[in-house]
This record gives C-alpha cells, sequence and structure tokens, in this order.
C-alpha cells in the first residue's frame, strides 16, 4: 500500500518546493490539489503530473477571496484535507529605505497572509479528518539573513511564530503544524537569485556553484531532499513533531565563516 493512499493533499506554490511536494505525494497514493498564480509555470506542473491524482488551478494566495473560492471547491470534492502545505512565495530585494509599502505589503500577503488564510480555511476540513499536518516553507533567512531582503526575511521569520502559535491550538484537534527552512535549493527561485547576482542573459551556473560553497555540504540541496523532509513532517513517523521549524541547509545556519 502506498504511504498516503487514501489522503487528500493541499500544496502552494506550482513550480520547485511545491510542485516537487506534489508530485511525490501523489506518487505515494494521495490525491493533490496544487496552485499557482501563474498559467505558464501551472501548464508546466499539469504536464508533470499528468497520469497522476493532480489538480492545478489559478490562484493568487496574497487574495483571502481566492483562497477562500479554492479550498471551497476542494470541499465540494472531497470530505476533507489531510495534509497542507505552503511553498508558494515571491524573493524581492530592499532594505529599510528602498522598500516602499507596495513592495512590503505584496511580499507579506504572499509570503505570510498565505500560510494563515490557508490554513484557516483548510482548518474544518482538516478537523473533518480527524487531524493532519500542516507546513509551512519558511527559510534560513528566516533565522539570519543576508543583506537587501528586508520583506522576504521578515515574511520568513514571522512564519516561525505562526507555526508555534498555531501548533500550540491546533494539538487538541490533532493537527500538527511545523514549517521547514531551506537554504538554497536548485529551484526556479534560486535560478532567479542566481541570475539577479551576474545580470539578465549571463549564465548562473558559477554563481550557483558559489552558493552551494557557502554551505559546509558544499552544494545545494535539491527538490527531492526537501520532498523528503515534508514528507516525514506529513507522515505518522512525525506524530510527536509540532510546534517546530525543521532546517535542511547543509549546516549553512550552524557555521561562522570566520
Ligand atoms: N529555492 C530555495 O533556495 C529556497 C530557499 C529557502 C526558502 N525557499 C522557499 O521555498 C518555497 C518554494 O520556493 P521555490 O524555491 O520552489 O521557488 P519557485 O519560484 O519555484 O516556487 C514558488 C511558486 O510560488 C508561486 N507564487 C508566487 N506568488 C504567488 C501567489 N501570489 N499565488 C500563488 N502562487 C504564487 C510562483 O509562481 C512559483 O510557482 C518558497 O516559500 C521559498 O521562499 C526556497
Amino acid at each position: 500500500m502506498k504511504k498516503f493512499a487514501g489522503k487528500v493533499a493541499v500544496v502552494t506554490g506550482s513550480s520547485g518546493i511545491g510542485l516537487g511536494a506534489a508530485l511525490h505525494f501523489a506518487r505515494e497514493g494521495a490525491k493533490v490539489f496544487i496552485c499557482g498564480i501563474d498559467e505558464d509555470i501551472n501548464k508546466k506542473a499539469i504536464k508533470a503530473g499528468a497520469g497522476m491524482n493532480i489538480k492545478v488551478s489559478k490562484v493568487d494566495v496574497s487574495d483571502p477571496a481566492q483562497v477562500e473560492a479554492w479550498i471551497g471547491s476542494i470541499a465540494l470534492e472531497d470530505t476533507g484535507i489531510d495534509i497542507l502545505v505552503n511553498a508558494a512565495a515571491i524573493q524581492t530585494y530592499g532594505d529599510t529605505e528602498t522598500t516602499d509599502i507596495n513592495h512590503w505589503n505584496r511580499v507579506i500577503s504572499t509570503n505570510l497572509n498565505s500560510c494563515f488564510l490557508t490554513s484557516h480555511f483548510a482548518y474544518p476540513l482538516m478537523k473533518a479528518r480527524g487531524g493532519g499536518s500542516i507546513v509551512h516553507v519558511s527559510s534560513v533567512q528566516g533565522h539570519s539573513n543576508q543583506h537587501n531582503v528586508l520583506a522576504y526575511a521578515t515574511s520568513k521569520g514571522a512564519i516561525h511564530a505562526l507555526v508555534r502559535a498555531q501548533a500550540v491550538d491546533a494539538a487538541k484537534d490533532n493537527i500538527r503544524v511545523n514549517s521547514i527552512s531551506p537554504g538554497s535549493i536548485r529551484t526556479p527561485l534560486l535560478e532567479y537569485a542566481a541570475q539577479v547576482v551576474v545580470g539578465e542573459g549571463n549564465p548562473i551556473e558559477d554563481t550557483i556553484a558559489e552558493f552551494g560553497k557557502c554551505h559546509p555540504i558544499g552544494r545545494v540541496g535539491t527538490i527531492e531532499e526537501t520532498s523528503a523532509l515534508i514528507d516525514f513532517l506529513c507522515s505518522e513517523t512525525s506524530g510527536f513533531c509540532s510546534g517546530s521549524d525543521f532546517k535542511i541547509d547543509g549546516a549553512l545556519l550552524a557555521y561562522i565563516g570566520v
């Protein structure tokens, strides 16, 4: 019997880590609902999930009405939700002086409010299943950050507080809540970050290798490694894990580079 047979998994972010987790859950027998804001990215996700039990929807996770309608449409198809993974996010650059309020609101609503909104609307459906697991994808930058990532780092740090607050309250309903904090993982977002470093049109491979060298393990992580951690947090094996953040960072945050 497959590990997630009979389970219903809801995932935000239809590329990179979100798509990797969605494909993993589907391969392991779950019925999966995934969403993303970008039509072209969603089309690629539909292609990647062809033949599997995955439904891809266009949703802006920063918009409460769209999140409510999406989760509502899932409620019409199924009796509940067992797994919720929030991986949708944007990475932007700016400091206190250069980040304006529109930039700030866009990042906070996409990266942080979305984690609350999906949880809020999915919660009754998780209770209906007798419990479940929520995993929010944070970042090492929620612990310790580079220059010029004010809004992003704030959104990711706040996820750690959200996890604690949710986990304490949700324990009575047998719902566990955790986050993961990846270091550099090879995804479209990381490739975008590398492109920002080298400039438009220039090759990014050397920069990605440099990112990798910043991690004591000496390389960037993979989507498969990240899916394995999400798998653990969404399975019975992690039944006593709730209210925590799990780093998957090749020892990046353990290291003081002096
Ligand atoms: N890749 C890394 O190195 C890394 C490191 C630390 C944390 N993370 C986190 O991992 C998560 C997944 O990122 P990824 O690396 O897979 O990047 P990604 O860009 O492939 O995935 C993010 C997805 O979110 C979608 N998205 C953005 N705004 C949205 C919105 N308003 N509504 C719906 N979808 C929206 C994007 O279209 C994209 O498909 C993010 O939370 C990111 O912050 C990634």
